[in-house]
């Protein structure tokens, strides 16, 4: 089984970038399932109800996201439709599982692929350098006991190479694969761990690369060199789509191999 997780998808270049190689990336790989996270599809900030839905008709079945899920105050009436539904297409927009109890949204979502194999995405944030949530460590104990799927795949929304090395060593063998999103900057360090879970520190961002993460590189200067607020804006130039390619056997969940992927924009 294979499967394509796509890293943070950044504002219309990044939108636009899915739209026109996804086909053919799930084609020319075979690919069962394609997961995305979305938390910078809203222009750089956020993510609404019908940007959601825009990616599911794109072929994206589950999106995860990030510490921008709440820029954009209409995801909340999205959550809020899911309501008690577990097949409702907002169910299948995540929020890192270890934000503070009760905060609206999910951390963890069990579907099925067209072929029939169960799989389960989660998304955790980490904590190093960004806000204290709960322990990303404990909280992954916690929300994979209920699990029955083998197929398991987890977005780890961190800011840190360590952070999210050690959260990839702690899960071996118990998830088909730890892949990081947040920094915006793909790794070289792709790789199956011992165990079998398949591990990238950064997928990368899928946006525009004539930027500062995906912001005009002309504002984010400004801001290092004066520290007064800046409004940034989502930039456009260089686009590229950054994904990792999954293959794993579906009885045990184990991954075989993992492979960067990026594509340019003509
Ligand atoms: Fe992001
Ligand atoms: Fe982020």
């Amino acid at each position: 089984m294979r499967i394509l997780f796509i890293g943070d998808i950044f504002g219309r270049p990044g939108r636009n970038i899915v739209r026109n190689h996804l086909k053919q990336l799930v084609a020319q790989h075979s690919v069962d399932l394609t997961i995305a996270n979305g938390e910078n599809s809203a222009a750089g900030f956020g993510i609404t109800g019908p940007l959601a839905e825009e990616l599911f008709d794109l072929g994206i079945e589950v999106i995860t996201t990030g510490n921008h899920i709440w820029d954009k105050r209409e995801i909340l009436d999205y959550f809020e439709m899911a309501g008690g539904n577990p097949h409702s297409p907002a169910r299948r927009v995540l929020r890192p599982g270890n934000f503070p109890p009760k905060m609206p949204g999910w951390g963890l979502y069990e579907g099925t692929t067209k072929a029939g194999v169960p799989y389960a995405v989660m998304n955790l944030q980490g904590r190093v350098f960004m806000s204290s949530n709960d322990d990303p460590f404990r909280k992954a104990d916690e929300m994979l006991k209920p699990v029955t799927a083998k197929i398991i795949l987890l977005d780890f929304h961190a800011e840190t190479t360590s952070e999210k090395m050690a959260l990839g060593w702690y899960l071996d063998g118990r998830v088909t694969a730890v892949l990081g999103t947040h920094t915006h900057t793909p790794t070289a360090d792709e790789r199956v761990l011992p165990k079998g879970t398949a591990f990238q520190t950064d997928v990368g961002m899928t946006g525009p690369y004539d930027s500062v993460i995906g912001v005009k590189k002309e504002l984010v200067i400004e801001k290092f060199l004066n520290n007064m607020p800046v409004r940034f804006e989502a930039a456009d130039g260089d686009v590229h789509l950054c994904a990792a390619l999954i293959d794993c056997d579906e009885t045990t969940g184990r991954a075989r191999s993992i492979e960067r992927i990026m594509v340019r924009e003509d």
